[in-house]
């Protein structure tokens, strides 16, 4: 398979996804978005494949969505195009999807680590949602995950200020399962994941689809209500001013 933003492969039951832009640190643009979706499509469906295992650089995960792609978007566009809505997709697989991160996993790019069933981080990963210094919100599931895994106090804080935080505190509230040193996270990342299609098919996705039970009904109107406010910032000038800022290099000046 031949994609031009990831890398796809299978290793022994495992579907491994590497996202590949590691100019713009694995930032989440449209081409990616739909890469995801393809090879996610394929690896649900491959009856030789157990579980799927996504992963990015040693620098960074993801650093976020495509600031220089959202920068110039506007309401009507988003809420047409439901902006976003297609990553969601990542949380509706019924095959267990683990997310190896090192490095940044900011914005939509921590937001796609937390649609994962679990995360394995390196020890120099660094969690946040800083939506908030562009002058927007995360708008992937950031406030209703983060705030399931973590409580409402951290979620409050992590967004409210946009600081990150380590693997280290990632693990102590929750938001992580396992830290391992850097060199050692794509072979226990790969490890786990063998293990986990090794088992009986059925049971994995069964358990899945319990453990998914436990915040499903409201999680779905949370991140429908998050989707709407999320598009509706795209009419304000703040958003204009923090995105543009981010491409032209400079502090954003809000109003
Ligand atoms: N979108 C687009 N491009 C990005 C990007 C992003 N989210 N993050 C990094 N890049 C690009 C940079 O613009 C830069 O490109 P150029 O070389 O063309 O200038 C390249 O990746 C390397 O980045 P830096 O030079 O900035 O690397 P650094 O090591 O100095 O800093 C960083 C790393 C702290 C992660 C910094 O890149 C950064 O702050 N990135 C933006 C993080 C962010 O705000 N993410 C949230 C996005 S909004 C969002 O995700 C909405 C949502 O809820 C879905």
């Amino acid at each position: 398979m031949n994609f031009r933003t990831l890398l796809a492969d299978q290793v022994d039951g495992v579907g491994v996804i590497t996202l590949n832009r590691p100019e713009a640190l694995n930032a989440l643009n449209s081409a990616l978005i739909d890469d995801l979706k393809s090879v996610l499509d394929h690896f649900e469906y491959a009856a030789s494949v157990g579980c799927i295992l996504i992963t990015g650089g040693s620098k960074a995960f993801a650093a976020g969505a495509d600031v220089k792609e959202m920068a110039e978007l506007c309401y009507p566009n988003t809420y047409l195009e439901n902006y976003l809505g297609r990553l969601d997709q990542v949380a509706q697989r019924r095959k267990p999807i683990i997310a190896a991160v090192a490095g940044h996993a900011l914005g939509g790019g921590f937001e796609l680590a937390l649609m994962c069933d679990f995360i394995i981080a390196a020890d120099n990963a660094r969690f946040g949602l800083p939506e908030v210094k562009l002058g927007v919100i995360p708008g992937a599931g950031g406030t209703q995950r983060l705030a399931r895994l973590a409580g409402r106090a951290k979620a409050m804080e992590m967004t409210l200020t946009g600081r990150t935080m380590d693997a280290a505190e990632a693990e102590r509230c929750g938001i992580v399962a396992r830290v391992v040193p850097l060199e050692e996270l794509h072979s226990v990342g790969l490890e786990t994941a063998r293990r986990i299609a090794a088992q009986s098919r059925t049971a994995v996705m069964m358990i899945k689809e319990c453990i998914g039970r436990v915040d499903e009904g409201s999680l779905a109107e949370g991140l429908r209500f998050e989707r709407r406010i999320f598009h509706s910032v795209f009419a304000t000038p703040d958003q204009k001013e923090g995105m543009r800022a981010f491409v032209e290099k400079r502090p954003a000046q809000f109003r």
